[in-house]
This record gives C-alpha cells, sequence and structure tokens, in this order.
C-alpha cells in the first residue's frame, strides 16, 4: 500500500510473476477522442490522464495492437499514445501490457514482425507482459499450427517481452485447455456480476490462479453499462443497501473481491471517471463484501439480464463493417429502448436512433457478409441481432 497524490492505492501479487501490481490498472482502448473519430485522440487529455493515474500509484497500462485505429488487422493509435504519455520518467514507473493481433497472423515469421513493430510504436526495449490478443478457437488452432509457444520463447530469452499471458473470448472449456497448453505467467479474463458464468468467468478465473496464473479483469462495468444507464428498479435495490455505492463502486467491488484477481483494468476517459475508480479502489479488499450486499448484485443481475436484449459490451472489435453499419450503436439504442422506455416512449427512442445514427450507418444497412461476427468479443449473432433492431425502428 502506498500514499501518492492523496490515494492509498493497495497491491496484489501478480500470480507467479511475483510482481506487485496495483489492484486498478489503466486500459488504453477508450481514450478520449476529439469528434467522432477513434484515431484521433485527445492526446493532451489522454497523456494527462495516464500521468495523473501513475503519479496516483496506477503501475499497469493495458494496450492492444488495433486499439483507437481503423480495423482489426491495422496498427491503432493507443500505442503510440502510450509512447508519448510514458516520457519524461513515466515509463520506469510503469508495466505495459500490449498483444499479438492473433487474428492477423499468418505466419510464424508474422509474430515477431508485429512484436518488433510494437516495440518501436511503444518506443520501449521491452515489454512487460505481453499477450496473446483475444483467444478463441479460431484463432487457438492457427496459433498452435504457427508455433507461437517458440515465438514466446524467443521472445522471452532475448528480452523484447518480460512475461507471457494471454486475453480470451471464448467458452470455459477452451480457456483450460489454453491454460493448460502453456506455460503462462498470467491471463486476462472477462469478469463482472453480469458475467460471472460467462466464457472464462468465476470458473476459469479459480482454475487459472489455482494453476499459479496472475489474473487481469477486462470489461469490469461491461464497457460501462453497469456504471451509466442502470435500469430504475436496479437503481431503486442498490438504495436499499446499509452503505450508499455509485453503480460503478458495485460493480468494481464485486471484481475485487475475489482474491484471485490481481488487476482490474478499466478505461477511463474523463478525470470525474479516474478519480471515481481511484477513490474505489482505495476499498479494494479481497472478501470484503457482505452477504447482503453479495446477494444485492446477485438480483441487480437478474434486472438486467430480464431487461438487457442484446450483449453488446460496445468494444468494437467488429468494426469496420465494409457496408458501414455502426453494429455498436444500433445495438445500444436498441437496448436503451428496453432498459429504460415504455411502449408511451417508443418515439423519443426512435428520435434517438434517427438522429444518432446516420441512415447509412443503420441496421438495414446490412449485407449479411458475416464478416463482423467472426470477430465479436461476445459471440453475438450480429446478422440476425440487426434485423430485430431493423424491425424495431426502421
Ligand atoms: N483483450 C481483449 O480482448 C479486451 C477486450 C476488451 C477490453 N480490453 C482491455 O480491458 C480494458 C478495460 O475494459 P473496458 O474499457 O471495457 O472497461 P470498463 O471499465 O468495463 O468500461 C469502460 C467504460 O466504462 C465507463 N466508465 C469507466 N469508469 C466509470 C465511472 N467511474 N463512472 C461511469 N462510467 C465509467 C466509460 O464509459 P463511457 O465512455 O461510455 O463513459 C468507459 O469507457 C480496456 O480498456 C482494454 O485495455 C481487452
Ligand atoms: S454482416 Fe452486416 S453488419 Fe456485419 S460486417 Fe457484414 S454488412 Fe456489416
Ligand atoms: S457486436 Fe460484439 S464485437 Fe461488436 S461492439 Fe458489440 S460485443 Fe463488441
Amino acid at each position: 500500500m502506498f500514499i501518492k497524490g492523496g490515494i492509498t492505492l493497495l497491491y496484489r501479487s501478480f500470480g507467479k510473476t511475483n510482481e506487485k501490481i496495483s489492484v486498478l490498472g489503466f486500459g488504453c482502448m477508450r481514450l478520449p477522442v476529439i469528434g467522432d473519430d477513434p484515431t484521433n485522440i485527445d492526446e493532451e487529455s489522454a497523456i494527462n490522464l495516464i500521468r495523473y493515474a501513475i503519479d496516483r500509484g496506477v503501475n499497469f497500462i493495458d494496450t492492444a495492437y488495433p486499439y483507437h485505429g481503423i480495423s482489426l488487422a491495422q496498427g491503432g493509435q493507443s500505442e503510440p499514445l502510450i509512447a508519448k504519455a510514458l516520457k519524461e520518467g513515466y515509463r520506469k514507473k510503469v508495466k505495459i501490457a500490449t498483444k499479438l493481433p492473433s487474428w492477423a497472423v499468418e505466419t510464424r515469421e508474422d509474430m515477431d514482425k508485429f512484436l518488433n513493430e510494437q516495440l518501436e510504436r511503444l518506443e520501449t526495449d521491452s515489454i512487460d507482459f505481453y499477450m496473446v490478443h483475444g483467444i478463441n478457437k479460431t484463432y487457438w488452432e492457427n496459433l498452435k499450427e504457427l508455433g507461437f509457444e517458440e515465438f514466446l520463447e524467443g521472445a522471452i530469452a532475448d528480452g523484447r517481452i518480460k512475461y507471457a499471458g494471454f486475453s480470451f473470448h471464448d467458452r470455459i472449456e477452451l480457456f483450460k485447455e489454453v491454460v493448460d497448453h502453456y506455460d503462462w505467467s498470467f491471463c486476462l479474463i472477462q469478469l463482472n456480476y453480469l458475467d460471472d458464468g460467462y466464457q472464462a468467468g468465476e470458473e476459469g478465473m479459480k482454475y487459472a490462479s489455482e494453476k499459479g496464473l496472475g489474473v487481469a479483469v477486462m470489461e469490469p462495468l461491461r464497457g460501462g453499462h453497469l456504471a451509466h444507464g442502470i435500469p430504475p428498479e436496479v437503481q431503486e435495490l442498490f438504495k436499499g443497501a446499509d452503505v450508499e455505492k455509485s453503480p460503478a463502486e458495485w460493480a468494481f467491488r464485486w471484481v475485487w473481491n475475489h482474491p484471485e484477481v490481481s488487476v482490474v483494468l478499466s478505461g477511463m476517459n474523463t478525470m470525474e471517471q479516474l478519480d471515481e475508480n481511484l477513490r474505489i479502489a482505495q476499498k479494494a479488499h479481497p472478501n470484503a463484501l457482505t452477504d447482503f450486499e453479495l446477494d444485492i448484485t446477485k438480483k441487480a443481475k437478474s434486472i438486467f439480464e430480464e431487461k438487457l436484449k442484446i450483449n453488446c459490451t460496445g468494444c468494437g472489435y467488429c468494426l469496420p463493417c465494409p457496408s458501414g453499419v455502426n453494429i455498436p450503436e444500433n445495438f445500444a439504442r436498441y437496448n436503451d429502448y428496453f432498459l429504460f422506455g415504455s411502449p408511451e416512449t417508443k418515439d423519443v427512442y426512435q428520435f434517438h436512433y434517427e438522429g444518432l445514427i446516420m441512415e447509412n450507418e443503420r441496421a438495414s444497412a446490412c449485407i449479411e457478409c458475416g464478416v463482423c461476427e467472426t470477430h465479436c468479443t461476445q459471440d453475438i449473432p450480429i446478422i440476425q441481432e440487426l434485423k430485430k433492431v431493423k424491425e424495431f425502428y426502421e
């Protein structure tokens, strides 16, 4: 525990690495941007946020090759932005985590090519935590065939990376297979009170931890849905607790309640969000929630499950759609109606749909090519769901 900038941040051991990592890590997939262009990062604000977090003890920064780019196969602006943010002495205060773009790897040589390019983009000699990104069945079979193990061993031996891990989006059975296949140091899984049994879930978290892997968590707020956009019934439920907590605090504290979890990554794009998450992180003790509080999160989960129609986290991995459909925005507008609307207020939601999504980006522009479905981190039948959105709003 260190007191920095008025914040007493907590640290946890990171599995077999023996590194001490801050319980809150900075996720650089949702940095502030200028206008609607994800490649146009608001550099001054983003650098301020990252340095402010580091000054208060955050020592884990997570990025990936495509973040803030135009497609999964091209380098985005997140890695170069981090290089800028970590100048003036900040690099030595933090661990960088980034990822091999699994979907873009066609040959064994590609793996070295991407890693070397990432070292240049990040302006560093060594990446502390290097992950095979977003493993699913398809990427996994390809990576094994191409010999990813030899690549990771080589990169550790020559110092280009310090620890090897993977991030994951598929079923628990595959998760266990991946954990057992290689001597990983850590993993990054999606975990929040809605997704306790989804993908790796709590079962995967325990499995990985028992095998000595450090467990990092992504999407603790489900991309923001558990912090803002809370249905009134959940708000009421939260008000009934002994100690008042914001929706974000309920979600974070549920994840940190697990002793197996070391670091929770959150994408924060305003100072208010960062301040709030740092404040909550000071209470991130394991096994700290009472049975009564855990029961409240269980009830909140049931309400969400009843109301949320499409499981989209807004991660954007499905973009760009060759036909221009703004997939996450279509799903967000549809979910909004079922979370907050009623037949009497349908017009308001219709107005938002038409106002916020240009005609050529709406559900009806889908030509059913299927490209997006192969990249969806939540395995959503996107074509089918877009048809529902079209029927509802168009
Ligand atoms: N490897 C992978 O496959 C993968 C996939 C997804 C994520 N990740 C990594 O994991 C990180 C974390 O995931 P995530 O960004 O989805 O985390 P998250 O914490 O679930 O969602 C971040 C979003 O939550 C909102 N938010 C954050 N703090 C808030 C607060 N105090 N109050 C209200 N809203 C708040 C913001 O939404 P608004 O912008 O709407 O305000 C923010 O963009 C990513 O940044 C990325 O580095 C990796
Ligand atoms: S299936 Fe539809 S939404 Fe998906 S990429 Fe193709 S056109 Fe776009
Ligand atoms: S549809 Fe899937 S890939 Fe696209 S934003 Fe939603 S969860 Fe992410």
